[in-house]
């Protein structure tokens, strides 16, 4: 491992560039001193690790030798109970519930009904255009999104103060599935009005975000890959002969979709949606030569781990693939891992199913211009991935 200067790190470590690659810092740094090395970042000296197995160990021993540490920043935007930042106890009481509620609605047919209507309507929306501006349209949503959520909250919060009565005495309603969803989770007793709230919108923006991402990724790396997008669009349109005209899809259609999920699990470790992670070291903690001093900051690199020629063959090359190898699985770390692994992670790809599925057998597209996925560190498209957009008239649906 070798020493750097301890100033200026941060800038250079945040330095946009292209998400499917390791960018110039790391390329830099890990040439020079290897897969784990020391810096200054964050204001914190600093271990970072591209090695896939120190990640392991440093996600696996999460409030045992290492704990989360976000900068404080980001405490501020996601609120001081999100699920990303508590430990301890808290974190288990609350990881409990979303991962609960996430595992009870995620194959409940009512639950994918709602989400393949959304994604109609959204494609719906796009007949009669030639071009879409895909991730700038994604992001505008996550904002309406957000603020529909916290209306929602603030008009329970005061029903319930009014003993849920409305002027004519009867309950007032909200759309069905808006409050089947809030009522699972505002019903829990045992949690305060601040941690419910942290709840709803951990699970509706801390999922919106990235799985928005990740489709704009997907359509990027397909939009550049005509042989998977032939592919992809055999497995939907054989799932499509299976079922009566528009019947909706369902958790057996989902489990059919093999191409699909090799291609998003590609689209995840090219595209890298969560770059890293932060942690700081609990105690002094050894791992092999590594020697990590206690209250560092300890940055596990997905990228590098994703990018790693000797896990991976040709590994800047998008090919799904290469994921017939069910080994893959262990050589990618894209939701994290331990106790903090994503509680969303099947969901996300059940969303991303049905979207590809309504999206390959409905248009083909072209990426209008030069864009690419930057890593700012979270992904952007800088023009907004701009696509030109013709309808698939050759598939039935
Ligand atoms: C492409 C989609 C997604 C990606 C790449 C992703 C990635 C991640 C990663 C890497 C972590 C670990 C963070 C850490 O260890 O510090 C995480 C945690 C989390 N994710 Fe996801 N996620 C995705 C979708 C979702 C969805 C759909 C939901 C909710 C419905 C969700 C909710 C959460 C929550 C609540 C946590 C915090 C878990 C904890 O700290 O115990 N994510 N996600």
């Amino acid at each position: 491992m070798g020493w750097l200067p301890f100033l200026g790190e941060t800038l250079a470590f945040l330095k946009p560039h292209k998400s499917n690659s390791l960018g110039s810092f790391l390329q830099k740094r890990c040439f020079r001193y290897g897969k784990v090395f020391k810096s200054h970042l964050f204001g914190s000296p600093a271990i970072v690790s591209c090695d896939l197995e120190l990640n392991m160990f440093i996600l696996q021993n999460e409030d045992k030798l290492f704990q989360t540490s976000y900068p404080k920043a980001i405490h501020g935007i996601l609120g001081k109970y999100s699920l990303l930042l508590v430990s301890g106890d808290l974190h288990k009481k609350l990881r409990n519930v979303i991962v609960g509620f996430i595992s009870s609605s995620k194959s409940k047919s009512n639950f994918l009904q709602c989400v393949e209507k959304l994604l109609i309507s959204m494609f719906e929306s796009w007949n009669d255009r030639e071009q879409v501006s895909f991730f700038k349209e994604a992001k505008t949503a996550r904002e309406r999104l957000a603020s529909t959520v916290k209306d929602l909250m603030k008009e329970r919060a005061a029903l319930k103060g009014e003993a849920g009565l409305t002027d004519d005495g009867h309950e007032e309603e909200l759309e069905e599935d808006e409050e089947e969803f809030l009522d699972a989770i505002l019903a829990k007793e045992n949690l305060n009005e601040e941690e419910k709230m942290s709840i709803v919108l951990d699970i509706l923006l801390g999922g919106y975000e990235t799985t928005a991402t990740l489709m704009a990724l997907i359509v990027y790396f397909i939009g550049h890959a005509p042989h998977v997008f032939q592919r992809l669009k055999e497995e939907h349109q054989s799932i499509r002969e299976s079922k009566k005209g528009k019947e909706p899809l369902n958790w057996e259609d989902y489990k059919k979709m093999e191409f699909t999920y090799h291609v998003t699990c590609e689209a995840m470790r090219c595209g890298n949606v969560v770059k890293f992670v932060h942690r700081k070291a609990l105690q002094d903690v050894k791992f092999k030569e590594i020697f990590i001093p206690s209250g560092w900051k300890v940055l596990p690199i997905f990228t590098g781990v994703h990018f790693d020629q000797s896990l991976h063959e040709k590994p800047l090359e998008f090919n799904p693939w290469r994921w017939t190898d069910k080994e893959m699985r262990k050589k990618v770390t894209p939701f994290g891992g331990g106790p903090r692994l994503c509680p969303g992670a099947e969901l996300a790809k059940v969303v991303i199913g049905f979207f590809l599925h309504h999206l390959v057998l409905k248009y083909r597209w072209k990426i209008k211009t030069d864009d690419l996925p930057l890593a700012y560190p979270y992904v952007e498209f800088r023009r907004g991935l701009i696509l030109e957009i013709e309808p698939a008239e050759d598939t039935i649906e």
